[in-house]
């Protein structure tokens, strides 16, 4: 018997979709306009998280109708469904780049696993595997997203990097360890 309009997990599967058209176009913004030591790495990072995202869009809106609703596609409906904050003017360095995208997929991951639950709670596998597959894709991008804004360890060797970037608005991993502070060389090898 096919499933009416009253299931609850349409407007998860909604939010979903319009979360992920925005974050599509803001991972293209900043493959497009992404610069300094780390351009060709997050280029092309940004560009196969896009490919990612946008492989989820139409499975989220053919879900909602197999589930009896009408699937959004006017940017209006997509602006007014979307959950993760709206893009105000592009970031001024790499590192706020990373910081927006990791919220993006903060609220995201969150959003999915309270569609999962929905899901569960409407006896519903179909959309429950749907939102169980795309949360890990969103889990793996944020991972390394995070890894990339991350402070190294605090070593000798990397503490001289991690303030550097923090000076320039870069990711730490954008400094090379030349620009390292000398390690402590120890007493000479006799
Ligand atoms: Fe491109």
């Amino acid at each position: 018997m096919p499933r009416m309009r009253s299931s609850s997990v349409i407007p998860h599967l909604l939010r979903e979709q319009a979360n992920a058209v925005q974050l599509y176009l803001q991972y293209k913004g900043y493959h497009w306009n992404v610069a300094g030591p780390l351009f060709r790495e997050l280029h092309l990072l940004f560009d196969e998280h896009a490919t990612t995202v946008f492989e989820t869009i139409d499975a989220l809106a053919e879900r909602q109708r197999m589930l009896g609703a009408a699937a959004a596609y006017t940017l209006e409906d997509i602006r007014l469904a979307s959950t993760i904050p709206h893009e105000r003017g592009l970031p001024r360095t790499t590192q706020e780049m990373l910081e927006r995208l990791i919220a993006a997929h903060h609220v995201i991951i969150e959003g999915m696993h309270e569609g999962f639950k929905s899901a569960e709670s409407d006896q519903d596998p179909g959309s429950a595997d749907l939102f169980a597959r795309f949360v890990q894709a969103h889990e793996k991008m944020e991972w390394f997203l995070r890894e990339l804004a991350s402070e190294p360890p605090p070593t000798s060797e990397v503490t001289g990097r991690s303030s550097l970037a923090r000076e320039k608005g870069v990711p730490a991993a954008a400094i090379p360890s030349s620009h390292a502070a000398p390690p402590f060389a120890g007493p000479p090898l006799t």
